[in-house]
């Protein structure tokens, strides 16, 4: 898939892409039936919301899930992505947010690359997020919100919130929010499952809670340029990425063809994956 002149114009302006039903129901349907087993593994890569049992975001299943694996090398993600960083790219994140019906939480203001800087050293926001929504998007089960035309600003000063959400996230403050809502307004961008927006990881997004009886499971990849990896390992690897290997496309059919992938994480994560170093190898 190919960025026309209008779309790379409009990312420029916005920050952001969206591509509604993208994917169509069977694609969708082979990653979505398998979101309810990962959720129910014990496993680190399971954060759950504070003080219940929902799964509020699971870490890079692509290392231990065939459907994630494939999803994790998709053309229809990568090569955009290629295209707008103009160089090979690797995981930097992988996860799915599960915003469950009644139990999903709010995610504060932020932008992605503030805690790619502070937390992993990532050198510059030259990477970028794709969401692709499992469960459609509506009004009500916290649709990400974003402020357009925020990422022109770069990297902006953020506090690391450790107590709001069982997450710990560097956000922006409400005074903040306030100057940059009056320049840019705030989008929702919503449609059924299957849809897929690519956002700058400077782009100030959140989510409000979901109160609503609908879930709204959401696949996030963080696509790095390769010469752009990080420079500290700080985190874990199952949540900020040790791996720069380039990655290679499957075919465009590979969501519903069974395309063999590797699987390293299927029985456990490696220890050394389960907690920070304190150099980069
Ligand atoms: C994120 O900002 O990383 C997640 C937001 C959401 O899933 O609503
Ligand atoms: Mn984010």
């Amino acid at each position: 898939m190919k960025l026309s002149q209008t779309q790379l114009d409009q990312f420029d302006r916005d920050g952001y892409l969206f591509f509604p039903s993208l994917f169509n129901p069977e694609e969708t349907a082979s990653l979505r039936r398998e979101v309810p087993h990962l959720y129910a593994q014990d496993r680190p890569e399971n954060i759950r919301e504070k003080g219940k049992d929902s799964v509020r975001t699971n870490f890079a299943a692509h290392m231990y899930s065939e459907p994630f694996a494939r999803l994790a090398r998709h053309p229809r993600m990568v090569e955009p992505v290629m295209q707008l960083l103009d160089d090979e790219l690797y995981m930097h994140q992988f996860k799915i947010n599960g915003k469950m019906a009644f139990d999903g939480d709010v995610w504060q203001w932020h932008q992605d690359y503030g805690t790619w800087l502070n937390d992993d050293q990532m050198p510059t926001p030259r990477a970028m997020n794709v969401a692709i929504f499992l469960d459609e998007v509506n009004e009500f089960n916290g649709p990400l919100q974003f402020i357009p035309g925020s990422h022109k600003l770069g990297a902006l000063e953020a506090g690391h919130d450790i107590s709001t959400t069982s997450y710990p996230l560097w956000t922006i403050s409400n005074d903040n929010i306030r100057t940059l809502v009056k320049q840019g307004g705030i989008v929702a961008p919503k449609g059924p499952a299957g849809s897929m927006i690519m956002f700058h990881s400077c782009l100030v997004h959140a989510s409000a809670p979901n109160l609503s009886p609908w879930d709204r499971v959401s696949v996030y990849l963080s696509l790095c340029a390769v010469s752009n990896h990080i420079k500290r390992f700080k985190r874990p690897g199952y949540i900020a990425h040790r791996d720069f290997t380039p990655i290679t496309c499957l075919p465009d059919d590979c969501l519903v063809h069974p395309y063999p992938v590797d699987l390293p994480w299927k029985d456990g994560t490696p220890l050394i994956e389960q907690s920070g170093l304190q150099q980069a190898a």
